[in-house]
């Protein structure tokens, strides 16, 4: 029993321009992965951990993790959606459809532990994710020549940024994944699949230091986070 977590960790981080991937970009001295990871194994009620990784990454093998009893390495896949569906794939041979799988980003290691009780919650829905309502008035651009301008503005009040981790029963989301894979839907999260096969996640709300690392104009900043939550 208990929950797994997911934690897709093949993309090359091309937004951070960076000389490796932005998972392995040392924070406070220690590869971004590795705190993810030390961050999920301090999560009461976890039974393990599945890692998707690169096929060829070198990298992996050296963070301090890497040979923890709970922590499970499959290769990842060409989208992000197909390196979540590989490691369900690993996992649905080995536990219930029913196990409760918490999906979460490689960039994320900020998420608290008070935003993991409120997601895994005995009165939330088996499927959701932790979000936050948008602080920032939202525009719709569209294209005007070579300018952008503002096609109109959204209702503020109905947005939410999703963050991870997002829940989910294994086999009803590899299900959603794997069929959203083959329609060809681009799909950017777990619930966004869920969505497509008729499913509506609950948003559940998340603190704003869950910050996901993208820029390196990201890194001071969750540095400084860390700083504070491991002080
Ligand atoms: O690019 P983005 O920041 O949205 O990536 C979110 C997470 O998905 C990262 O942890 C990244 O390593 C992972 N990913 C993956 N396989 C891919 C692409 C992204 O595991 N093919």
């Amino acid at each position: 029993s208990g929950f797994w977590v997911v934690v897709p960790a093949a993309g090359v981080g091309k937004r951070m321009g960076a000389d490796r991937p932005k998972q392995y970009l040392p924070l406070l001295g220690r590869p971004l992965l590795s705190l993810t990871l030390r961050n999920i194994l301090a999560w009461p009620g976890l039974a393990g951990i599945v890692v998707a990784v690169s096929e060829d990454d070198p990298y992996f093998a050296h963070i301090a993790e890497a040979g923890h009893p709970h922590v499970h390495r499959v290769t990842g896949g060409a989208e992000r959606a197909d390196s979540v569906l590989s490691a369900l794939n690993y996992l649905a041979g080995r536990v219930p459809p029913e196990t409760t799988v918490l999906v979460h980003d490689a960039a994320r290691p900020c998420v608290s532990l008070d935003d993991i009780q409120s997601l895994l919650a005995d009165d939330v829905s088996p499927m959701a994710l932790l979000a936050q309502p948008a602080s920032d008035t939202l525009k719709l651009g569209a294209s005007d020549g070579n300018r952008q301008v503002v096609e109109k503005t959204l209702d503020r009040s109905r947005i939410w940024q999703a963050q991870t981790p997002q829940r989910a029963p294994l086999g009803e989301l590899q299900r959603c994944l794997r069929e959203g894979l083959e329609r060809g839907a681009g799909i950017t999260d777990e619930a966004s699949a869920l969505e497509l096969a008729g499913h509506q996640p609950q948003l559940v709300e998340g603190q704003r230091d869950n910050i996901k690392v993208t820029l390196p104009g990201d890194i001071p900043l969750v540095e400084s986070i860390l700083r504070l939550r491991y002080a």
